[in-house]
Order: C-alpha cells, then sequence, then structure tokens
C-alpha cells in the first residue's frame, strides 16, 4: 500500500486563504488586534502542550530548556539580521531596556548624561529614561521631526532613543537619517522595535542602530513573557549592567557569588531564571512567521491598509497615521470622539481593536484578509458617530 502524498500548499492562494485556519479565533472573530497581542496559533498552542509533556516527562531537563533559549536568541538574531552574540534574552522589552540603561555612565553633568527621547515612545520608554534622573540623567522629550532632533541632540547626548512605529498614532519613523545624525554626535541610539520586528523585514545593520528592544507578543504571534535586547559587538563590553542577575554571568554554571563578571555577549544583559514557558512559545511564534514570511506579510498588509484607507477616506473618517504608506507599519490609527465607546461598540459586533490617546488602533497582519477589512469599514459606518 502506498503512502498518502502529503498535501502541497496552494501557493497561488492568497496569504490569508493559505493560513487562517492555523488561528481558530478567526472563525469566530474580526480580529484587527495584532498591535496588541497576536492571534494564538495551532503551533503556540502545541508548544505550551510541549513545555507541560517535557516537564512531566522528564522532571526538570534544564540543559534542554537552556538549548530552547539558545534557540529563542538564534531565531530572534536571525529576524533582525544580528548575531546571537549580540541578542539577550529577556523577560519584556522593559528589562532589556532598564539593563541598558543601569550600564550607562550618566552621573557627569560635563560627560554625556542626556537622553533625548522622541514624544512618540511607549511609556515604559520614557518611565525607565526618567527613573535615570535619579542617577544624574537629564532628559529631553522632543517631536521626532528633523529640525527638533538636530536641536535636541549635541555633544552630552548619551543616547538618543526612538520608536520604529508609534504604538499611538501609527507613524513609522524614517530611522537612518536619525542614526546618521545621532552618530556623527557621537550618540548611540535605541530602537524600540515592538510594533514592527514580525510585521516588516528588519536588518540592524542597514539601519545602524546600536541597541534594539521587541518582544514576542504582537507580530510574532507569541505570548506574554519573552523578549530580546540586541547590542551592537564591539560595543558590548562597553557596557556593564548594575541591573542585573545569574544568567548574565560569564559561565552561570560556575555559580560563583564573590564577584561580578558579566558575559562577553550581549548575555550580559539578561538576568535570572529564563521563561522557559514562554520560550517554547516564542520560539513557535517566529517560526511560524518565518514560515509565512514576513515580507509577504508587509506586502500583503500594506494593500489591505491601502484598501482599508480607502474606506475611510468614503467614510469621512480622519486618519491620526500619515497618508504615505512608506511612514506607516502594520497600525493604522483613527480618531475618534470617544475611542473606548468605539472599542467596545465594535466589541459587540465581534470587531476586535483597541484604542490609545484617543484613536482607534486597527492593526492587520498576514492572515487578515480583505473580507475582514470590508467587515470592520461596516461596522465603522454603522458607528460613524463616535469618528471624529
Ligand atoms: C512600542 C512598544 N514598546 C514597548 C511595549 C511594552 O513592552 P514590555 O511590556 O515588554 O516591556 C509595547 C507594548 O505593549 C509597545 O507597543
Amino acid at each position: 500500500m502506498t503512502a498518502e502524498p502529503a498535501p502541497v500548499p496552494d501557493r497561488s492562494a492568497s496569504l490569508p486563504d493559505r493560513i487562517r485556519h492555523r488561528f481558530p479565533v478567526l472563525e469566530r472573530l474580526v480580529y484587527v488586534n495584532s498591535c496588541s497581542q497576536g492571534a494564538l496559533s495551532d503551533s503556540v498552542r502545541d508548544a505550551y502542550a510541549k513545555y507541560l509533556e517535557d516537564w512531566d516527562e522528564h522532571g526538570s531537563p534544564w540543559e534542554y530548556w537552556v538549548e530552547r533559549a539558545e534557540t529563542a536568541r538564534a531565531t530572534f538574531a536571525r529576524l533582525v539580521g544580528a548575531v546571537p552574540d549580540e541578542v539577550a534574552v529577556t523577560t519584556s522589552l522593559s528589562a532589556g531596556v532598564s539593563a541598558l540603561a543601569s550600564g550607562l555612565d550618566l552621573a557627569s553633568p560635563s560627560g554625556r548624561h542626556k537622553i533625548v527621547m522622541t514624544d512618540y515612545e511607549f511609556p515604559t520608554i520614557g518611565q525607565i529614561w526618567h527613573a535615570q534622573e535619579l542617577r544624574g540623567a537629564r532628559v529631553e522629550i522632543v517631536q521626532p521631526e528633523p529640525e527638533r532632533l538636530e536641536a535636541a541632540i549635541d555633544e552630552q547626548t548619551a543616547v538618543v532613543s526612538i520608536t520604529h512605529v508609534s504604538y499611538r498614532n501609527g507613524t513609522k519613523l524614517d530611522v537612518e537619517p536619525i542614526v546618521r545624525l545621532a552618530h556623527d554626535r557621537g550618540a548611540l541610539v535605541l530602537l524600540d522595535a515592538y510594533q514592527t520586528v514580525g510585521s516588516l523585514p528588519i536588518d540592524v545593520d542597514a539601519l545602524g542602530v546600536d541597541f534594539l528592544a521587541a518582544g514576542v507578543l504582537k507580530y510574532l504571534l507569541a505570548s506574554a513573557g519573552l523578549a530580546f535586547f540586541y547590542c551592537r559587538r564591539d560595543l558590548v563590553e562597553q557596557i556593564r549592567p548594575t541591573a542585573t542577575g545569574w544568567f548574565a554571568d560569564e559561565d552561570i554554571f560556575r555559580m560563583d557569588h564573590r564577584d561580578y563578571s558579566p558575559a562577553p555577549t550581549a548575555r550580559r544583559f539578561e538576568s535570572g531564571t529564563p521563561p522557559v514557558p514562554s520560550i517554547y512559545a516564542g520560539v513557535a511564534g517566529m517560526e511560524l512567521m518565518e514560515e509565512i514570511g514576513i515580507a509577504a506579510t508587509r506586502e500583503h498588509v500594506q494593500e489591505l491598509n491601502a484598501h482599508l484607507v480607502e474606506g475611510l477616506d468614503d467614510l469621512g473618517a480622519k486618519l491620526a497615521t500619515p497618508r504615505d504608506p512608506s511612514r506607516r507599519g502594520a497600525l493604522l490609527c483613527i480618531r475618534s470622539t470617544d475611542s473606548r465607546a468605539l472599542v467596545s461598540a465594535l466589541a459587540g459586533e465581534g470587531v476586535v481593536t483597541s484604542e490609545r490617546d484617543g484613536n482607534l488602533r486597527v492593526s492587520m497582519h498576514c492572515y487578515n484578509s480583505r473580507e475582514d477589512a470590508d467587515a470592520v469599514l461596516a461596522a465603522l459606518a454603522r458607528h460613524r458617530s463616535l469618528l471624529a
């Protein structure tokens, strides 16, 4: 008896047609909230089950769990064009950025003690940099416009902290000129790529950034508890984090409590026991995104967003996100007279969105279809009174 041949994926089908069956939530809801949390896939669900099976079967397979963390590190490195030694495995974006901040010498008023950050940053970024004021830093918040950055970044600036796509208005910053300006003035650049990683191709070398932080729960399709921090190789050993722990040590298994000797790699930005269940899920989510294709996702979402923008224009809605597609990520933000009421009105119709800063947030991903975009537009037409 001959075995059944494995089904050949139909490459002529559209991206969502090929993959939607892997995300059960899409059978029940119009899910357009990947800027908050990616949809649960079969493979991420299976990864959690596998974690429990491994635990049950092997008791305490720590060697294997540490190896899983290395797989997560290598997978994320691949996704952003880095090498694994430039990547720390952390439990949140905040943890990586805090480790960086803790290792900077910001105390000398005549030295580089200034942080320039944009007004588009996620709260955690502002909170971490403002906390450094207790250590002598000065924080300047600017609109991310060339002339404002030009005026703010100076010889006293240690770090320029920018977001790739703003969580609250969907603007995508033009990173390379900001990096050039910062480097010309001797400052380093931190990029918060949480709203872009997985939604568009990223290459740290092409962007030229010194540090990058992101997590897996949005466009990398996994869940809470796992994030990464990238540090350019030649900078790693110049920064000695004081927020640290045993997984940052040069030899974790030496168990030496008599000194502080951080790893010569970006592992020095880690702290305690790694988040093993989240690592299983994170690897599954990142591998699924690699299989689906990030460049193909970017192209698909750009098409859907162009369609959405046309429909929003017909409704007379106002965009908070730039109209130029090259200045957008996956996220579209729409002005509302009462964004909370709008999110709950849409939820009542099975359309899952979110809101920030008075804007409705609609974010498409690889699994969203033209029908999803039309369903969003139809629901918004029914709640036209809540659009600004
Ligand atoms: C742009 C951006 N940065 C940072 C965060 C938060 O990161 P974490 O909670 O992992 O520190 C989020 C998301 O929630 C975000 O959208």
